[in-house]
């Protein structure tokens, strides 16, 4: 039995690692994943005692959502599902609509934990919170709680009313922009912290040595430079400091006998405030081996990190932590985090 922890002050216990199942939907990120290897891997992350699996309509148009929905039936008692409302459905109507074709492409009658995916900034928070609120009282959803949301968003949504137990933010090793307030904020107000892209999209696994291994639709984020193709972003990135920061990480994982990959898990769960990291896994395989971060005893993680370990981490990532500055978002430079 793997390790629970509670999400804020909801009644929902979610395993320390959490599944993301955006990559069943294949896509520029993604590239072709077979629907029969997405189901196994939600099949061995059950068998491993991985409870929550997170997923979105924006996720190839529905299609995780599909995938995530037969891969559940028969074991739907075993987990509890994340979904989301996408920002072009923030209406009231748009949200109850959105919530409906999501219980239906999940094949369930609950939806255990529905997010907002991004903050719509031109639709008021208050009819957000309307339409959340009504789907409770009908039963449709347990829980609410938001995405990329920054501390103003967070203070402006908490005093019209919404309910907040997690806020999905984007943090790893290599993006640790949340550390500068959004993190610390989330803490005061028992708001549970997931942490997304816990791998950098796979760059924290050590498989990609330069910028030019890396695939196409992944080279979007900003750290890497303007010049990559398909960017949202117009700054130079961090390139170099990125590969370095990898090559110091994965010395520090051999030193202490680890893949790289489960450091990097770990160190996000010895950060307070974290009951679960969201991780991405297309196999069986990938799911086996990251959740080797985890003691399958319960309690203890089996991969713990002294003090030392995690101040030599933070100092490696820090000059990657500099450059990005406070901007959380991945993608773009700036616009999306209020
Ligand atoms: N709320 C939001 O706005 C938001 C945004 C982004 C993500 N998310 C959620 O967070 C989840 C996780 O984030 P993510 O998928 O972006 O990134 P991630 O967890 O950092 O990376 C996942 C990818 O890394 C590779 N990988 C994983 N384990 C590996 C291993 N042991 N060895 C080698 N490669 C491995 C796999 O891709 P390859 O095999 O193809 O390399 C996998 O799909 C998503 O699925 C989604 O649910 C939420």
């Amino acid at each position: 039995m793997v390790e629970k922890q509670r999400i804020g002050n909801s009644e929902l216990f979610a395993s320390r690692v959490a599944l993301g199942c955006w990559v069943f939907a294949g896509g520029p990120e993604w590239g072709n994943q077979k629907e029969e290897d997405s189901i196994a891997t939600v099949h061995a992350a059950l068998d491993l005692g991985i409870n929550l699996f997170d997923t979105a309509p924006a996720y190839g148009g529905g299609e995780s959502e599909r995938i995530l929905g037969l891969a559940l039936q028969g074991r739907r008692d075993e987990a509890l599902i994340g979904t989301k409302i996408s920002s072009s459905h923030a209406h009231k109507e748009g949200i109850i609509a959105s919530c409906e074709e999501s219980l239906s492409l999940l094949k369930t009658d609950r939806i255990d934990l529905i997010q907002i995916h991004w903050a719509n900034h031109d639709v008021p928070f208050e009819e957000t919170i309307e339409a959340l609120h009504q789907l409770k009282a009908d039963g449709k959803i347990r829980y609410a709680g938001v995405c990329n949301f920054g501390v103003n968003d967070m203070s402006n949504y908490l005093r019209k009313g919404g309910e907040m137990v997690s806020n999905q933010l984007p943090y790893s090793l290599l993006s640790r922009a949340i550390e500068y307030t959004i993190l610390p904020e989330c803490r005061q107000r028992d708001v549970s912290v997931l942490p997304y892209s816990p791998l950098l999209q796979g760059l924290l696994t050590g498989k990609f040595k330069t910028a030019e291994d890396v695939p196409t639709g992944r080279s979007r984020t900003r750290h890497f430079s303007c010049d990559q193709p398909g960017v949202r972003h117009s700054e130079s990135g961090c390139e170099s400091e990125t590969f370095k920061a990898l090559s110091d990480i994965e010395n520090i994982a051999s030193e202490a006998g680890y893949f790289m990959s489960n450091l990097a898990i770990s160190w996000l769960l010895h950060q307070p405030g974290i009951p679960s990291v969201v991780m991405g896994a297309r196999t069986p395989g990938q799911v086996e081996q990251n959740m080797k971060s985890l003691s399958q005893n319960m309690k203890s993680l089996s991969v713990p990190l002294s003090t030392e370990e995690l101040n030599r981490l933070n100092l490696v990532t820090d000059p990657v932590k500099s450059i990005l500055g406070s901007n959380p978002d991945l993608w773009q430079s700036e616009g999306r985090y209020n």
